[in-house]
């Protein structure tokens, strides 16, 4: 067991969100709540992480992945009754560092910079506060005429005199852990709520005479604690920016950093240019000199350097380098275009793999096809690879011509350098090199008939 552990509190309802989700399961910027302050204790070199559940547990757990330490809540009697769940499983640790798990803007910096001064001064308690302009909500921290901390008082319970007060707790604090899990067992539930509050637990340390430290942390922005959905999009702003101005220092032009979405979890090369209205999702990696938008979706997908995206969605696909996608492509999960691949508009594509330079300029629908290198797509091609119970392949060999308006009726095959008639419905395989046709031939009647041409005089 470390030296030192993180708690993190997560078994509340979040009652104000009025959501069937967990409050710390809403996600931000790519990762839920929770994930956000784990990254900050992870990044802040805390490997002991536990993390308390209850409301929601099974999902949480789902969502986290077993390979978390987790303490449970049964009962949401409050924080301090929460933070007592975890007696066993932080075991001889002798500092323990406390978190919500619905403050997802904290830094690691900060953490350090508490658990730093918590060491350095010996105290049985170090509180993370902060002074903010609207402490709504919030517990606040009351002092004595020297400065001196008494303790915490919660919004529901205060004084007027005390709501007044600017300076709130963050929900972050360090405790030692001697003088931490013996006051978890004197809490007392008397206040508006009648729960254990941890809060109550500052005081206590006091009336020890136990030495009770505060660290005001720098930037109030990141002790902001997601409550409602209100809060949720304040945090998603903050984080939004954050991540925005990273990119910009290291070289990405973004167009409208108001207007851009970008995940934490996603990867950017230099001298791409993204337009507003862009979302970048997930597990997404992107080259260097592209153009991504406007009004694009790209998730889990990779792009390669120089491509450029308009107004497209992409999920869990890899583009090469040098891609001209869009306007209006909907490229769906296990779509691979190799380099210098044109798909324009309204073109949809899954599950297919496309050759280097071929081209897919407008209309088509390409599911479960292998396309090879330097193949033309003609406009309205369709590849009907669903017979109503299965999918069956497609393939087009390197050099092939697809007439517009085809239908591709799979399984079937396309040798290399053919060539397909337009409005042919291929239903049986095309050697290399050969011209298919597959159309009705044309029959042009000597005379349109009498009725037709006495209504082309009536409608004048
Ligand atoms: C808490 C603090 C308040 C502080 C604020 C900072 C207390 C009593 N109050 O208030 O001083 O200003 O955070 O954001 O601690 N939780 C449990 N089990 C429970 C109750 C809560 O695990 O029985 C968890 C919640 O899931 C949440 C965290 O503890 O992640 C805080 O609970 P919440 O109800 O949001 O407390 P606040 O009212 O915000
Ligand atoms: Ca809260």
């Amino acid at each position: 067991m470390a030296e030192t552990v993180a708690v993190i509190l997560a078994a509340g309802q979040g009652k104000r969100m009025h959501s069937r989700l967990p409050k710390v399961l809403h996600r931000v910027a790519g990762r839920s709540l929770l994930e956000h302050v784990l990254a900050a204790t992870r990044e802040a070199g805390i490997e002991d992480n536990i993390i308390v559940i209850g409301h929601g547990a099974g999902e949480v757990k789902a969502a986290l992945g077993t390979e978390q330490k987790y303490a449970f809540q049964e009962q949401q009697l409050g924080t301090g009754h929460a933070l007592a769940q975890a007696r066993e499983a932080a075991g001889e640790a002798a500092t323990i560092l406390v978190l919500c798990g619905d403050t997802p803007l904290i830094r690691p910096a900060t953490l350090t910079g508490l658990l730093q001064q918590h060491r350095d001064t010996g105290a049985a308690v170090t509180i993370l506060s902060a002074r903010i302009a609207d402490p709504t909500g919030y517990g606040r921290i009351i002092r004595d005429g020297q400065g001196r901390v008494k303790g915490i008082v919660e919004e529901r319970d205060a004084t007027p005199a005390e709501k007044a007060i600017n300076e709130i707790n963050t929900g972050i604090y360090c405790f030692a852990a001697a003088f931490l899990w013996p006051a978890l067992t004197r809490l007392k539930p008397d206040n508006d709520q009648g729960e254990y509050y941890l809060t109550d637990a500052v005081a206590l340390a006091v009336s020890q005479g136990l030495r009770v430290e505060t660290l005001v942390a720098g930037d109030a922005e990141e002790v902001l604690g997601v409550n409602d959905r209100a809060q949720l999009a304040a945090a998603g702003a903050v984080w939004r920016r954050r991540i925005n101005a990273a990119h910009m220092q290291s070289g990405v032009t973004i167009i409208d950093p108001e207007t851009t979405y970008i995940d934490v979890t996603v990867t950017i090369g230099r001298d791409t240019i993204i337009y507003p209205g862009t979302f970048l999702e997930g597990n997404t990696i992107i080259g260097a000199g592209c153009c991504l938008g406007p009004g694009t979706t790209i998730r889990d997908s990779q792009v390669g350097d120089g491509s450029t995206i308009i107004h497209a969605v992409v999920l869990e696909s890899t583009i090469g380098p040098g891609c001209q996608i869009g306007p209006f492509a909907y490229l769906r999960p296990g779509t691979i275009l190799e380099a210098c691949v044109k798909v324009g508009d309204f073109v949809e594509i899954k599950a297919t793999r496309v050759g280097r330079g071929s081209k897919v300029p407008h209309l088509t629908y390409l599911g479960d096809a292998t396309v090879g290198r330097e193949v033309n797509i003609g406009a309205g091609t369709i590849t009907c690879n669903y017979d109503g119970r299965q999918k069956w392949p497609t393939i087009i060999e390197d050099g092939a011509f697809i007439g517009s308006n085809t239908n591709l009726v799979a399984p079937v095959r396309v040798g290399a350098g053919a060539l397909i008639g337009a409005g042919s419905t291929i239903t049986e395989d095309v050697p290399a090199g050969s011209l298919a046709l597959a159309r009705e031939k044309q029959v042009n009647l000597p005379s349109r008939g009498k009725k037709g041409e006495e209504k082309r005089q009536e409608k004048r």
